[in-house]
């Protein structure tokens, strides 16, 4: 991608949905250029892994059209089990020694054949001490990043660049909030199927979790409690008072909505005291939440509630400068929360690792 300099879009194939993201750059800031969403059946994306192609395809094929996006450089990405993220502490060495290294360091921390896997490291702290350093590895299944880019090539894109959902959240985070030196705070990101969890000290991951679990519990209790479909449990969900006509229904939503949220929070404490019983003397000092699903009711102030910070909900869109004239603001703030990892993703260059 050494030509024409076309700025990449970002593609987040997520289980709920697939969004699409393109950004422009000029003296002025950051552009928002296009940004669209395209709901996906259930089941056609598993843990991170595509089930059903053709759907999928015939999505992201919709999506380019509609937004003219065909012939340009794509960056995706990635989360679930195909995806290893560690930090890890190796003798100190320069990069170059790191990559010459890191298939033969790798094997030990990957649960699949390493020659099933592409690996990738970045020097976190170059002196961690007693000849140590801190390195983060990445490793994706390659058969999971050729089945996303050939859904890419299908679609009239050119994949590029292949990131990774926790560290496109991150990106997305730095543009809009920025890191405060000397402070902790947790990144988290609540999707249908997926809670990414990314602990950030000073601009650097000091941990990582993904956990298989997300607001489509939320759906599918809907769905056996009261006995609807999966789209009217979606729109039970998402519309609030003026979708349900019935004050049981009502009520009865709102039940299951706290206590899935309840279940989902439970997790993400877990993650939270695993890390803070392995590190020293990080106190996070805030959480920020992102994800469809971290729109549930209860789920912030449980997540205050039970941690003991404040959180709140982020804007992906923050220092995006938008035309009111070419986007539905009132339509934009309401899903701006799914669109954490894409705008994370549309701020990569092709080129990039
Ligand atoms: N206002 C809302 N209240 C509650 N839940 C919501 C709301 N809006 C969206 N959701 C839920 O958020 C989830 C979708 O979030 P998101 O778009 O972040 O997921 P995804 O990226 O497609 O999935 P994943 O990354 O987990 O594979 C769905 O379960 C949806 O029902
Ligand atoms: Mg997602």
């Amino acid at each position: 991608m050494i030509f024409g300099r076309k700025n990449a879009v970002g593609v987040d194939i997520g289980s709920h949905s697939i969004k699409v993201c393109l950004l422009s750059e000029s003296g002025r800031g950051l552009f928002l250029k296009r940004f669209d969403v395209a709901p996906l059946p259930p089941d056609s994306v598993v843990d991170g892994a595509v089930m059903n192609f053709p759907q999928v395809q015939d999505k992201l094929k919709e999506l380019v059209a509609a937004n003219k996006l065909k012939g340009r450089p794509a960056v995706l990405s990635f989360s679930g089990h195909s995806v290893i993220v560690k930090k890890i502490s190796l003798p100190e060495m320069t990069q170059q020694e790191l990559d010459a290294s890191i298939m033969w360091e790798a094997e030990q921390y990957i649960p699949f054949d390493i020659k099933e896997v592409n690996v990738d490291v970045q020097i976190l702290d170059p002196k961690a001490g007693q000849g140590q350093m801190d390195v983060l590895l990445v490793a994706a299944k390659k058969d999971i990043i050729s089945d996303y880019a050939s859904i890419a090539v299908e679609a009239g894109l050119e994949p590029a660049v292949v990131d990774v959902d926790t560290f496109a959240g991150q990106n997305m985070f730095e543009l809009n909030y920025g890191f405060p030196p000397n402070e902790t705070v947790a990144l988290i990101n609540v999707g249908a199927s997926m809670i990414n969890i990314n602990i950030v000290s000073n601009g650097i991951t000091q941990f990582t979790r993904d956990i298989s679990m997300g607001g489509a519990l939320l759906t599918e209790e809907i769905q056996r409690q009261l006995g609807v479909s999966y789209e009217e449990a979606e729109h039970y969900k998402i519309g609030g008072t003026d979708s349900i006509s019935s004050s049981a229904v009502f009520k009865e939503v709102q039940r299951l909505s706290d206590r899935v949220a309840g279940t989902l929070v439970t997790e993400i404490q877990r993650s939270v005291e695993f890390f803070k019983a392995t590190s020293v003397g990080e106190e996070i000092s805030r959480v920020y939440l992102s994800g469809g699903a971290a729109q549930m009711a209860a789920l912030i102030r449980l997540i205050e509630q039970r941690l003991e910070v404040p959180a709140e909900l982020v804007n992906p869109f923050k220092n995006i400068v938008i035309d009111t004239k070419r986007f539905d603001i009132a339509l934009l703030q309401k899903i701006a929360p799914s669109a954490g990892v894409v705008v994370g993703l549309a701020l990569r260059r092709p080129g990039d690792k």
